[in-house]
């Protein structure tokens, strides 16, 4: 059975939105694990926007499951990773314009630069996996880079809105993953996962981890809303005891 990796980061975006405290991402990592979670994902961003230096070294110390970290090629982000030690990084694309990671890292156009980064953690003794489109091409330059895992980016298979499209896009999916564990890598797979589309990649043959972060989150708020907002009316209700007027 694959894995579940909760990535936390969006926990931390609604922390920043106020520059205040909560949500906190340490709190929402040992609820993850409570619920079952097998390791927290979180992605420390050049520009800071979500998790920050902080968030790292106390999940570092508070994570029992698994500490995947994504993070740019970057070498100053590689240094931090390399003194937080989590248990995995995963090297993804970055762009500050984007709103997400929209596709998979270029190994073959950044070759140099992700070799670097690769070996760099590969001697610090990381685990290192690779976000990559399912493409056969990017695949093999992965295994060659001496990757132990590629995460391959579902975003386009979790965005087809026809089932031909979604169907085309299931088998890139299953024909990558299989070259990748042929080649000796682990494979996982995210990005667009949820409640309804996620069967399908997890019955992919020998997926060993799955990173899911928005739909976790957003089913959270809602399921989570009605008791929120219950416990803010019995506050209020509280307070009229012994209220002069
Ligand atoms: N895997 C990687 C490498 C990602 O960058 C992301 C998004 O941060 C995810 C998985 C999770 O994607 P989503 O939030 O759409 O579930």
């Amino acid at each position: 059975m694959p894995r579940l990796g909760v990535n936390i980061d969006h926990v931390a975006t609604l922390r920043q939105a106020r520059g205040g405290r909560e949500p906190d991402p340490v709190w929402a990592a040992v609820l993850a694990e409570l619920g079952g979670a097998d390791g927290i994902t979180v992605h420390l961003r050049e520009d800071r926007r979500h998790i920050q230096d902080r968030d790292l070294r106390l999940l570092r110390e508070t994570v029992g499951t698994r500490l995947n970290m994504e993070l740019s090629v970057e070498p100053e982000v590689v240094a931090i990773a390399l003194a937080a030690r989590p248990d995995q990084v995963t090297f993804v694309p970055e762009r500050r314009e984007e709103v997400t990671t929209e596709g998979g890292l270029d190994v073959l156009g950044h070759h140099d630069r992700v070799s670097e980064a690769v070996a760099r953690c590969r001697d610090a003794g990381l685990e290192v996996s690779l976000f990559i489109d399912p493409d056969p091409r990017q695949v093999e330059v992965s295994a060659r880079l001496g990757s132990a895992a590629v995460e391959l980016h579902t975003g386009r298979y979790a965005g087809a809105v026809h089932a031909a499209d979604r169907d085309r896009e299931l088998s890139a999916l299953a024909r990558a993953g299989a070259a990748a564990v042929d080649a000796g890598m682990a494979l996982h797979a995210g990005h667009g996962l949820n409640y309804q589309n996620v069967a399908a990649v997890a019955r992919i043959a020998r997926m060993a981890e799955l990173n899911i972060g928005h739909s976790i989150v957003a089913r959270a708020v809602l399921v989570g809303l009605e008791r929120a907002v219950r416990e803010m009316k019995a506050c209020i209700d509280e307070a009229q005891v012994g209220r002069f007027v």
